[in-house]
């Protein structure tokens, strides 16, 4: 039988990545050359260092996903790229590359939504996940629950009024001179130095009884003003982290389950790179468990940004019969 490969890009924001995917679950290769280095010395991402970042290191690391995968030009079929949302600048870098070597190989080319990507990392590491399913988005830009009744069905079920989870993590690292990326180290550190959750009394956005949406800017605030309290200042920072943490994925694992079953989802599955936090993942097993419900989600390196899940999507687009020409276009916002 007739294998598909492609050949994915991912820069919308701070990774340059490049994967070759075989009939889209088989990973042959996923290089993720991260700019995080260069971006902490700022604090965060600036948008021309980061497009001149992937300038630099696109063609080397489309030559590495092709070695890792043992794969010539050639034996590819395909290439997905993400093309929306993202910093326009450095989305053009990879789209420019797509078109390139669409264009040379006489091989279709497909764009594909960042956030769908992040969705569909779920389908690497399970092919026949079965709808409707209830997914959690939580990224750097993104919180959302979306009900997924089939493949390009989505409907948006939850999302923020303010901040992301991912801003809610990175933001209250800040305040905790946790460095960039902070959410990752506020993982890290609750996790390792086993970090009290109950340490520092923060808020829960509830928004109502009913309500499948999320608010995380008074989470901010109440850090901010627990930071400046002298009341904390014994608070060690590992209960700090902690104590941030759960105030964050109490209300991501409370609405998501509510959300699933009042939708009839027969799965729950995680996208993002919030995704990747082990506390994150450990209470929404925990719940799913509770209410019966399945759960399903990526291995850290495929919550955070990768070609891999821009791949994957990819070859569900394509085998729908989809096709971009030479024409396709960068888009800075565009809601899925
Ligand atoms: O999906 P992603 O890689 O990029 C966007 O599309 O935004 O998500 C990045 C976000 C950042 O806010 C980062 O702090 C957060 O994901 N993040 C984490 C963890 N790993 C990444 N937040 C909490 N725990 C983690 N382990
Ligand atoms: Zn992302």
């Amino acid at each position: 039988e007739h294998t598909m490969n492609i050949l994915g890009i991912e820069t919308s924001c701070d990774e340059t990545s490049v994967a070759v995917v075989r009939d889209g679950s088989d990973v042959r290769s996923s290089i993720i050359a991260s700019q995080a280095d260069l971006h902490a010395k700022t604090g965060g991402v600036v948008p021309e260092v980061a497009s001149r970042q992937h300038l630099e290191q696109m063609n080397a690391v489309i030559a590495e996903g092709l070695s890792v995968a043992g794969a010539a030009f050639q034996d590819i079929d395909a290439i997905a790229v993400a093309n929306r949302p993202g910093l326009l600048g450095a989305l053009l870098v990879g789209v420019s590359a797509a078109k390139a070597l669409a264009y040379a190989l006489r091989i279709p080319l497909v764009g594909v939504h960042h956030i769908e990507a992040h969705i569909y990392a779920n389908w690497l590491v399970d092919p026949r996940i079965e709808f409707p399913v209830v997914c959690l988005v939580v990224s750097g830009g993104h919180t959302e629950i979306f009900l997924v009744r089939g493949h390009g069905d989505y409907q948006i079920i939850g999302r923020t009024r303010d901040d992301a989870a991912g801003e809610a993590f990175d933001k209250s690292a800040r305040l905790l001179g946790v460095p960039y990326p902070g959410g990752v180290l506020i993982d890290k550190m609750a996790r390792e130095l086993h970090g009290n959750t109950q340490a520092v009394k923060l808020p829960r956005a509830r928004l109502g009884a009913d309500s499948f949406d999320f608010s995380f800017s008074g989470l901010k605030t109440a850090v901010a003003n627990a930071v400046a309290d002298p009341a904390n200042a014994d608070v060690a920072p590992q209960d700090w982290a902690a104590s941030v943490q759960e105030a964050i994925v109490d209300v991501l694992v409370e609405k998501t389950i509510r959300a699933a079953t009042a939708n009839g989802a027969r799965r729950v599955l995680l996208a993002g790179g919030v995704a990747a936090n082990s506390r994150l993942n450990e209470r929404m097993q925990a719940a799913c468990n509770a209410a019966g419900l399945p759960m399903t989600a990526p291995p850290p390196v495929y919550c955070t940004d990768n070609a891999a899940m821009i791949t994957c999507a990819g070859y569900y687009h394509l085998l729908a019969g989809r096709r971009d020409t030479l024409e396709l276009d960068t888009l800075s916002s565009e809601r899925l």
